[in-house]
């Protein structure tokens, strides 16, 4: 698929060892995303529609306070997986990633979600995305969101860890998996998600790249994957 043009780009010097956050700090942190905000009800109506009614497993990796289980129907089975699980459940698995596998009780999934999760994985990206290609079936759907650092008005929340270009990411992505579509989860002047309900409500149902305006205005994109097989990422 075509990729949408990136205006030129220059991120902050990475140091050697970006610093990442631990379960302290997010036990605090995650529960800013306990209500389904913006992008994780756009997801919500992807996950459905990718799902059309069918019983399926999803595992939500980074899941925080596992919000997006509210917006998802009933045939849908969730599963998450968190360095700080908020409330214990037999379906929620607390693990450091970037310490140990993407995996949950040796289970396959249909579909594997990750949003707001690769900004945090330091220099494990890869290692993630080969592990969640293991874990997802074969026939199966692989869901990511990333910022977009080329946003014309930037923002840097402090704990990232793992800060790349739209085609850098979408490059470590492609090794693992086909990207069948990529989109905006809004277009915003500012670098945050519509909090104008008119905005949300004109942007939820959207999944179209502007050219020119998309690169500058996107806020951070979704990624709708299938997986390839393993010999193709020599
Ligand atoms: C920005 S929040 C996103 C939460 C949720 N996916 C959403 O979109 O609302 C990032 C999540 O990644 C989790 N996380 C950060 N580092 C992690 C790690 N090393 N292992 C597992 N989870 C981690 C945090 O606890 C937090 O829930």
């Amino acid at each position: 698929m075509q990729e949408p043009r990136e205006h030129e780009l220059t991120l902050p010097e990475a140091p050697d060892k970006p610093k990442v956050y631990k379960r302290d700090f997010w036990s605090a942190e995650n529960l800013k995303f306990s209500k389904p905000h913006f992008r994780l009800q756009k997801a919500g109506r992807i996950v459905n529609k990718i799902a059309a009614g069918r019983e399926c497993d999803l595992l939500d990796v980074g899941c925080g306070p596992a919000a997006l289980r509210q917006v998802l129907q009933p045939n849908i089975h969730y599963f998450g997986v968190d360095i700080a699980i908020q409330e214990p459940a037999p379906n929620l698995l607390e693990a450091d990633l970037l310490e140990s596998p993407v995996s949950f009780d040796g289970r396959r999934f249909d579909i594997v979600v990750a949003q707001g999760f690769f900004e945090y994985t330091a220099d494990c990206q890869e290692q993630k995305l080969t592990e969640i290609r293991e874990i997802l079936a074969p026939a199966g759907t692989f869901i990511a969101t990333y910022v977009n650092f080329g946003h014309r008005d930037r923002e840097l929340y402090w704990p990232y860890s793992n800060i790349r270009t739209q085609s850098d990411f979408r490059a470590s992505l492609s090794r693992f998996f086909d990207i069948e579509r990529s989109f905006p989860t809004s277009h915003n002047w500012r670098h945050s998600e519509p909090n104008r309900w008119f905005m949300r409500a004109s942007q939820i149902r959207m999944q179209a790249n502007l050219p020119v305006l998309s690169p500058l205005l996107a806020v951070e994109y979704f990624f709708i994957c299938s997986p390839r097989p393993a010999a193709h990422n020599a």
